[in-house]
């Protein structure tokens, strides 16, 4: 299937990435579908599309007649192959769960039409695992959303040894229509990409801390105020090759044997999980967590993304 052949969208598991991933899908003009579980979280999806679309016209990056427009495309329903009988693409977002979504790809294979290609917004899944459950493996792969999706352009499109290049294409095509940034995961691995660069440099954050050369909080003071700053704008293969390969030469055998290769997670995790203290939610981790210091952190972070979204649209 073509880009141009798609036209409707459905989406799997209304939650917080579900509901975010069909209001885009609407709001680049496509008819979309909506599925859960119960009425109550249709009533709550439907709710917090609203308030999203709200979000993004009153920051300006979509005007009142595009919202307005978005949200009569979507339509909700508990009733699965009512959701996926015309579906020319579905993209699933139920819960992290993988007796929960092998099942439900055998499912959507034997409602969907031939044509469908089934998307995964899976974090941690590979794509293969999924497709065995379908007849059609050639139309399965992951399509890796960071949350929040209306804010965070990125998609990861994973491949798996069974994938075709034109379904990878159309997916491609189709996530640049509608605005998105897709990345091309060419062969599955746990945590792709994305989450593989999160984890390379927390594993060295982690290190730092346990050796004593940095407190939690200075560690998130270089990322905040220093190199972190530039990565909304480049990635790393564009901040090095502005310094010189030969910069990078030099300053990496300096540093790169040096650095943590830890083959687990760090004791210091581990602890925290064994004593209950697991961050913004138990009010205890690295840090003490206040009512106040969690909002006033979550409103910081939600701030600062949608002024890079604002900034992003001015081009
Ligand atoms: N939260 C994140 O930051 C994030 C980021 C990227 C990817 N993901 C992935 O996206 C997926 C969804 O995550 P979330 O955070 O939106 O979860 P969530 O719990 O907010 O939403 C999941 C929804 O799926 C529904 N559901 C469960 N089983 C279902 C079924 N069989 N049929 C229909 N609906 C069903 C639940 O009722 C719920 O509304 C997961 O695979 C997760 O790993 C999450």
């Amino acid at each position: 299937m073509n880009v141009d052949d798609v036209h409707h969208v459905s989406v799997i598991g209304a939650g917080l990435m579900g509901h975010g991933i069909a209001l885009e899908f609407a709001l680049g003009g496509y008819s979309v579908g909506v599925h859960d579980l119960t009425d109550q979280k249709l009533t709550d999806a439907e709710r917090n599309v609203r308030s999203t679309v709200a979000l993004l016209a009153e920051i300006g990056t979509i005007s009142g007649e595009q919202a307005a427009a978005g949200l009569k495309r979507i339509r909700f329903s508990t009733d699965l192959a009512e959701i996926v009988g015309d579906a020319d693409v579905v993209i699933e977002a139920v819960s992290e769960d993988i007796k929960v979504k092998r099942p439900l790809f055998a499912e959507l294979d034997a409602l969907c039409p031939d044509r469908t290609i089934l998307a995964s917004n899976t974090s941690t899944i590979l794509p293969s695992a999924l497709a065995a459950a379908t007849g059609r493996p050639d139309r399965v792969l992951v399509a890796h959303y960071f949350n929040p999706p209306h804010l965070l352009p990125l998609v990861e499109l994973v491949r798996h040894a069974g994938v075709s290049d034109q379904t990878v294409a159309t997916m491609h095509a189709l996530f640049t229509k509608i605005g998105k940034a897709p990345a091309i995961v060419q062969k599955e691995l746990p945590g792709f990409i994305g989450n593989r660069l999160q984890f390379a440099l927390f594993r060295e954050a982690l290190a730092l801390v346990e050796a004593g050369i940095a407190t939690p909080e200075d560690v998130d003071t270089v990322v905040k105020t220093g190199f972190g700053r530039r990565y909304a704008a480049a990635g790393p293969f564009e901040i090095w090759a502005a310094a010189g390969w030969d910069i990078v030469l030099a300053s990496g055998e300096n540093v790169v044997a040096n650095l943590s290769t830890a083959g687990e997670v760090s004791h210091l995790i581990r602890d925290k999980v064994e004593a209950g203290d697991l961050g913004m939610k138990t009010g205890k981790g690295f840090v003490e967590w206040t009512p106040e210091g969690i909002e006033a952190a979550k409103r910081r972070m939600g701030q600062m993304l949608i002024t890079i979204a604002q900034r992003s649209q001015e081009g």
